[in-house]
């Protein structure tokens, strides 16, 4: 089945970029000269997904002016015959012309997953495809196309997985499960921050992945925890708990996190060191 849809959810409080975040939503802020929000979506695009769904909170609906045209802006640049950064403009502009972009609100920031249930009408009876908005995997295969081939072979909802350090997994979250090939795993158990002693495995979740309708129905039906949120991983468990499938995919390429300010110096540099216009100086 294709998936033709993304969701990518952005309302959530990035008090961890506090004070930056009451102005700026962590998905603007850039890696090199990119917002992150950017190489999200061309992760989207260059997987063959057009129809982008951001989830946004009621002081964000302006993201998808970024990505839309501004023709008085380029009246304005050609005017004043500023031509190079006219053309960096319209060559920005250009690659997204055949994309689809849309937003639903989530009115309070009720968790990562109460904002992916705000898309449940635009996903309809589809799979979807769901990357958050700070984590971007620098890969030759776009992460989320190799999530839709593993989706397309198990029809069943798929987690996207990488192995990091032991001694860092207590800040993720941790999963406990059977290998059923290279690289392709069965999860039995997701742990949110677990204790030493409750890890079984080098995997972590990164937050991308491939929804089935059934998992919006246990997202509708969710009830917030104790902090009053309504979160995916916990929505992920409840599912395992009552015998679902999901699968996990330890992606290939490198994690670009960029959720609170180290690991986001971190994949900073990791992008303006590569890229020959600033790496060198
Ligand atoms: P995070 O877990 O990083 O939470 O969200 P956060 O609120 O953005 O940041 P901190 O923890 O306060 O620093 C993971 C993804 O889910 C989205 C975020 O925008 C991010 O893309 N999200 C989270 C929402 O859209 N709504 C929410 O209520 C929570």
């Amino acid at each position: 089945m294709e998936i033709k849809k993304a969701i990518i959810p952005v309302a959530g409080l990035g008090t961890r970029f506090l004070p930056l975040s009451k102005v700026l939503s962590k998905e603007f802020i850039p890696l090199a000269d990119k917002p992150v929000i950017q190489y999200i979506v061309e992760e989207v695009q260059k997987s063959g997904i057009k129809e982008i769904v951001f989830v946004v909170s009621p002081g964000q609906k302006a993201i998808l002016s970024y990505f839309k045209k501004s023709p008085d802006l380029e009246k304005l640049l050609t005017k004043r015959k500023k031509d190079s950064v006219l053309k960096e403009l319209k060559d920005f502009q250009e690659k997204f012309k055949d994309m689809e972009f849309s937003f639903v609100l989530q009115k309070e920031p009720g968790g990562d997953g109460h904002a992916i249930a705000q898309a449940s009408k635009m996903a309809g009876k589809d799979p979807v495809a769901v990357s958050f908005g700070d984590d971007i995997i620098d890969s030759d295969q776009p992460a989320i196309e190799q999530l839709v081939e593993i989706f397309k072979t198990c029809n069943a909802p798929v987690v996207c997985l990488k192995a990091i350090p032991r001694e860092k997994i207590p800040a993720y979250g941790s999963v406990v499960v059977e290998k059923i090939a290279s690289r392709l795993y069965k999860i039995k158990k997701i742990i949110e921050k677990p204790e030493p002693s409750q890890i079984s495995s080098d995997l972590v979740i990164v937050g991308k992945y491939v929804l089935t309708p059934d998992v919006f129905g246990y997202l509708k039906k969710a009830k917030p925890s104790k902090k009053g949120e309504i979160i995916l991983a916990e929505v992920f468990d409840k599912m395992l708990n009552e015998g679902k499938t999901i699968y996990g995919y330890e992606i290939k390429g490198e994690w670009l996190e960029c959720g609170d300010k180290q690991k986001w110096l971190k994949s900073f540099f990791y992008m303006a060191l590569k890229d020959p216009r600033f790496g060198e100086e």
